[in-house]
């Protein structure tokens, strides 16, 4: 109750803030536009303009593994400075609250990128906007810093043809949805990677992520109802393991925060995993929940190599560890079910005894 309660305020300011957020609502004086409104510690950027925010870029090729910065604003960058080679694919990795450009789940998907190949991997740092224990705050944001990594977008398109793809973390993946609709065209991809629920819950298409931000978006969900949404937001949506808690992290300490950085954590391997993660088909969500999702239908591979033409909802099983991914399935099926019987009681437990976890990532 004490979720759905705070659930619901939250949703309420955000609906209210997000359908007024554009500058001439806030006011058109200019000591007031684009400058930062500090409410104790937290962070609220005000109007969408992105010049003086502490929003930053640093690129990494397979040749420039330090990372550079880049520099852009509307009208210029330095991108012709630096390693980014325009022949190859971009891949941008956005962070979600309380964390920054650092965090290891992300800097793991770079990793196995760089194993696979030639590209540009470009890490937003927002974290300035995204301070803990700032979630209103960082949610507002989030609007914000997407105006701010359209401007990278359009920069590269500026002197590449090649791909931009788009990979959000949490409230990341929310980031990637406005970033793509400001930009002068949407980008070909969003992977969002358990996109986060809080704050979003109820609010419309056009404040969070869903199939119009790209031509196509895939989507992992491994926390779904607690930090991740357990909406279907993309062109295909996998839900992990039942979507909700992941096997391996009633052991840990948090087993929310466990849950939800699996999602990075599957789609790195899933970028050079022999096996792969493979899912099959069930009508929703709820069809699942409610035990209906049994039979085996088409199967489909989760992650990195996504069949671009996909549609619906695909579950998937993993194992407890590394590495996760199990292959295509057979005789898999039997044990899930028994899996999720389990976890479904442990759930509840979670549930009634610490109804706060949500907000201690
Ligand atoms: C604020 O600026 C916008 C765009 O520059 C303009 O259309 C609008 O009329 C202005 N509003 C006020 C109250 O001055
Ligand atoms: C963009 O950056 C360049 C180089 O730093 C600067 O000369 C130019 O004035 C900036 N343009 C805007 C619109 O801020
Ligand atoms: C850019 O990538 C292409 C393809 O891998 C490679 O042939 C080319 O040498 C690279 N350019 C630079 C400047 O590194
Ligand atoms: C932006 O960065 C500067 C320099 O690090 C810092 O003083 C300022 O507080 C930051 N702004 C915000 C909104 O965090
Ligand atoms: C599996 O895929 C085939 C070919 O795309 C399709 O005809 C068939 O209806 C699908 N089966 C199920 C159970 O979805």
């Amino acid at each position: 109750m004490l979720i759905v309660a705070y659930l619901f305020v939250i949703n309420m300011c955000i609906t209210l803030l997000c359908a007024s957020s554009d500058s001439s609502a806030i006011g058109n004086s200019s000591n007031v536009k684009g400058t930062t409104l500090n409410i104790g510690i937290c962070n609220f950027r005000l109007g969408r303009n992105c010049g003086q925010s502490n929003v930053t870029f640093y690129l990494y090729t397979n040749n420039q593994v330090e990372g550079e910065q880049i520099v852009v604003n509307k009208s210029s960058s330095n991108l012709l400075q630096t390693a980014f080679n325009v022949s190859l694919e971009t891949k941008i990795l956005i962070h979600g609250y309380n964390s920054d450009m650092f965090l290891g789940v992300l800097n793991g998907i770079k990793t196995e990128y760089f194993k696979s190949g030639k590209l540009n991997v470009i890490l937003i740092d927002w974290s300035d906007y995204a301070k803990g224990p700032c979630y209103p705050a960082a949610v507002w944001n989030c609007r914000m810093v997407g105006n701010c990594l359209s401007q990278l977008i359009d920069a590269i398109r500026c002197i590449s043809t090649s791909n931009v793809h788009l990979l959000g973390f949490s409230l990341g993946s929310h980031v990637a949805a406005f970033a793509s609709n400001y930009a002068s065209k949407k980008v070909k991809r969003i992977t969002g990677l358990d996109p986060a629920l809080p704050g979003f819950a109820t609010a419309a298409n056009e404040n969070k992520l869903d199939s119009s931000d790209a031509d196509f978006v895939d989507v992992i969900h491994t926390n779904a109802f607690m930090q991740g949404t357990p909406l279907q937001s993309g062109h295909i949506d996998f839900f992990v393991n039942g979507g909700i808690i992941q096997p391996g992290c009633m052991q840990e300490g948090n087993v929310l925060a466990c849950s939800h950085h699996r999602a990075p954590i599957y789609y790195a391997e899933s970028i050079n995993s022999v096996p792969g993660f493979w899912g099959w088909s069930c009508s929703s969500f709820w069809e699942y929940l409610i035990g209906r999702c049994w039979k085996s239908g088409n199967q489909t591979i989760m992650g990195e190599h996504t069949d671009r033409n996909m549609r619906g909802i695909f579950l998937v099983i993993t194992n407890s560890q590394a590495e996760y991914a199990m292959g295509p399935y057979s005789n898999t099926i039997r044990n899930f079910i028994k899996m999720n019987n389990d976890k479904l009681q442990q759930i509840a437990q979670i549930l009634l005894k610490d109804s706060t976890a949500v907000w201690l990532i």
